[in-house]
């Protein structure tokens, strides 16, 4: 949009794909409106610059047109958010959404109907992409959250519409994950939780060969401890991945980085929000039992290294801190990073879970950067490129 900035876009139509995939309750009530918030700056500068806004989104993943999954019950917070009466279309393209687009005043604001309404969103069909282009003049993506999906609306569209920017949003995105990333300020740590190795293998592999301090909690530690030879007792344990624990481990030792698990654990006797539980050496969990926290020796010990740091990296909670119980090691985190982030630490929480507990913890705004997007931000923190934003004039 930056580069947008010198163009006069007073009266052009401007398609602009945002990520507007809220969580909605039963009563279709936004529960998060945070990616919603997100996308206001770069709406806020094109309606400034007297663009006629042309919004789309998926929401979900519906078969087919399904109410359940209609964008509707957004407008409101977006009219009030942007300071205007937002305009719904019943569809994403079509005549209706042509005569809407038109009729728009300079400023104005429509929101298309759920483009996954259409299974030709998620097949990237050239027809479909034509057609959601042919409304607009050019087009701007601030979908970082959904720049990881070669779909009709985040890349097949570029090929028709040009020129394709980046918003804002997705420019904030990339400097954080990308460029804070590949060039930080040392001493650089990776703060990786999450239940299962598997899903952070990618993470794990590409960060070690950029950091300088790894923290590892979370569900995935116990098949660390297990690949040790520690007793992890009930402890969530993937089997199948011994050796790769094992050999993460060597990989961190071959490249000088310093890799620190937990202490100690909290342990619980089953699964359960008011389940017993008690503090154990992480060598010596109990036949019975299984960690669900990381103890408080390991918060010292994390919080005493991350104050070292200059940037942090974070992507997976500590434990199951969805239950009260066991949600210290993930607050007490949150908290350090809070604190360090004042200090002039630059500190990036990358998505999903770990955002989840920074927002539970009402610290939000106490961070450098925080992700709306949580598979685009893994597979960008794993080194991959992102179909949404090579497709960009800007990439
Ligand atoms: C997300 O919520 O991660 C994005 O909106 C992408 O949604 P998807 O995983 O259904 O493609």
């Amino acid at each position: 949009v930056g580069t947008l900035g010198e163009k006069d876009l007073s009266g052009k139509k401007v398609l602009l794909r945002a990520d507007l995939n809220v969580p909605l309750d039963d009563g279709q009530r936004i529960a998060d409106d945070n990616r919603i918030r997100a996308s206001v700056p770069t709406i806020n500068f094109l309606m400034g610059k007297g663009a006629k806004l042309i919004l789309a989104s998926h929401l979900g993943r519906p078969k087919g047109v399904t109410p359940k999954y209609s964008l509707k019950p957004l407008v409101p917070r977006l009219s009030e958010l942007l300071g205007v009466d937002v305009v719904m279309a019943n569809d994403c393209i079509g005549e209706e959404v042509e005569k809407l687009a038109t009729a728009l005043p300079d400023g104005g604001v429509l929101l298309l109907e759920n483009v996954r309404f259409y299974k030709e969103e998620e097949k990237n069909d050239p027809e479909f992409a034509k057609k959601l282009a042919s409304v607009a003049d050019l087009y701007v993506n601030d979908a970082f959250g959904t720049a990881h999906r070669a779909h009709a609306s985040t890349e097949g569209v570029t090929k028709y519409l040009r020129p394709a920017v980046a918003g804002f949003l997705m420019q904030k995105e990339l400097d954080y994950l990308v460029g804070a990333v590949a060039n930080p300020k040392k001493p650089f740590a990776a703060i990786v939780g999450g239940s299962k190795v598997s899903t952070k293998i990618g993470v794990i592999e590409s960060l070690l060969s950029k950091v300088d301090i790894l923290i590892l909690g979370g569900g995935m530690i116990y098949t660390f401890y297990k690949a040790q030879g520690y007793a992890v007792g009930k402890s969530l344990v993937e089997e199948d991945k011994l050796e790769l624990a094992n050999s993460l481990t060597e990989m961190a030792k071959s490249k000088g980085v310093s890799l620190l698990l937990p202490t100690d654990i909290v342990v619980a006797d089953n699964f359960a929000a008011d389940a017993e539980s008690k503090i154990v050496p992480a060598s010596a969990i109990p036949d019975a039992w299984m960690g669900l926290d990381i103890g408080p020796d390991s918060i010292k010990k994390f919080s005493e290294t991350l104050d070292t740091t200059k940037t942090v990296i974070w992507n997976g909670p500590m434990g199951v801190f969805e239950f009260e119980k066991f949600a210290a090691g993930t607050d007490a985190i949150a908290k350090k990073l809070a604190d360090i982030t004042a200090k002039g630490v630059t500190t990036i929480i990358g998505g999903g879970d770990s955002v989840a507990a920074v927002e539970k913890a009402g610290l939000a705004s106490k961070m450098s950067h925080i992700s709306t997007g949580g598979g685009a931000s893994l597979e960008l923190l794993e080194g991959k490129t992102l179909p949404g934003v090579l497709a960009l004039d800007d990439a």
